[in-house]
Order: C-alpha cells, then structure tokens, then sequence
C-alpha cells in the first residue's frame, strides 16, 4: 500500500521562535503523517476482516482522514516559509500589489491577517488564490479540515493551534505568536506560490 512520508524542513534559527519550539512541533507533524497511514491501513484491515461487520468502524475512521491529511499538508505549507531566513516584504511584488488592491495597503492586508489570526481557538489562519474567483482570500480553519476553502491555493499559512506556540508563549500572547511568525517568513516562499498559481 502507498503511505506517506515526512518531509524534512532545514528551518534557520528563528528570532521570537525557539528552536525547542519547532522541533517540538516537527514532531507533532510526523504524527499526522503516521496517522494517515495508520488510519488507512485500518480501513484496509477492517475491510479485508468483514466490510459488513465493521461498517460503522471504516467509516468512523474515514471521517477522521480530513483531519490528519490536512494536519500534515498544512504543516508542509507552514514549515518552508520558514525555509531560507526571514526576508523583507515584497513591496515590488505581484502579490502586494493584488493583496493591496483587495485591503487597500500592504499594511492594511498584514492587520486583516492579523486580526484573524486571533479568531478563538485552534486552527490555522490562511492566505489563499481563488483562481476561479480570480481573487486572494483570508480566512480560518478550525483544527486543520472545517471551513477549509476548496479549489484554492494556498499562498500563506500561519498555525494558531496552541502547540504551535506555547513553549514560547503563554495563551494570552498569541498576538506577539503572530508578530514572531509575520517577522520571521522568507517572503520569496510566498510570492514564488503566487507566480506560480494558475
Ligand atoms: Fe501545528
């Protein structure tokens, strides 16, 4: 059977973000990748067992594959942008100029980010391309499935589960999370998703 394997990220050392901090949440990532594979070869092994019998069991657990495919695709968009060290904005971008245009400044779209960012609870806050809409979109993920826009591309992704931060910081810090995350993002990751949408 196919399964999944982890990728490896080579993540600079980061400033606001302890390296105790990603290695801890690396970890986190290749239990999602694990549990993908765990997940399907339950199904599998239910369904050779007696398909009727465990209806109920496969199907349970195909519920539960939403949650750890995405908890480990959205890692894999999440850690690259760390890949490379952090960079400036990319004022002369083709990308600041749409985010511009949509929030009316570079500034502006960076506190829309911002702001959804500290929505209550887990899940991720992502910047993505509806080509079909033809136009950039923030919004928020609960866990790492609901809400979840399909057919887009995802440009930017910032974690704002707990395990994401709290070595760093404490629950009522997430907007300094936020600020370390945005101050330590190698752009280029970010605008080469863009040019290269369809
Ligand atoms: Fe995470």
């Amino acid at each position: 059977m196919h399964s999944y394997e982890p990728k490896k990220f080579t993540i600079p050392a980061l400033e606001g973000i302890s390296q105790k901090q990603i290695d801890v949440h690396i970890g986190l990532y290749e239990g999602y990748v694990k549990h993908i594979n765990v997940l399907r070869e339950q199904i599998a092994d239910l369904t050779e067992k007696d398909a009727e019998k465990y209806q109920f069991a496969i199907e349970s657990i195909r519920r539960r594959l939403g949650f750890e495919f995405n908890g480990m695709r959205m890692h894999e968009f999440y850690f690259p942008q760390f890949e490379g060290g952090a960079t400036d904005a990319p004022m002369e971008s083709a990308l600041a100029s749409t985010l511009s245009e949509k929030y009316g400044s570079w500034d502006a779209f960076i506190a829309h980010f911002t702001s959804v960012g500290m929505s209550r609870g887990s899940g991720w806050t992502v910047l993505a391309w509806d080509r079909k809409g033809n136009t950039p979109h923030v919004w928020w993920t609960t866990d790492h499935e609901l809400g979840t826009l399909a057919d887009v591309e995802v440009l930017l992704a910032m974690d704002m589960w707990e395990h994401a931060y709290m070595i760093d910081y404490l629950p009522a810090e997430k907007k300094q999370h936020i600020d370390a995350f945005l101050n330590n993002l190698n752009w280029n990751v970010v605008t080469s998703r863009f040019d290269s949408k369809n």
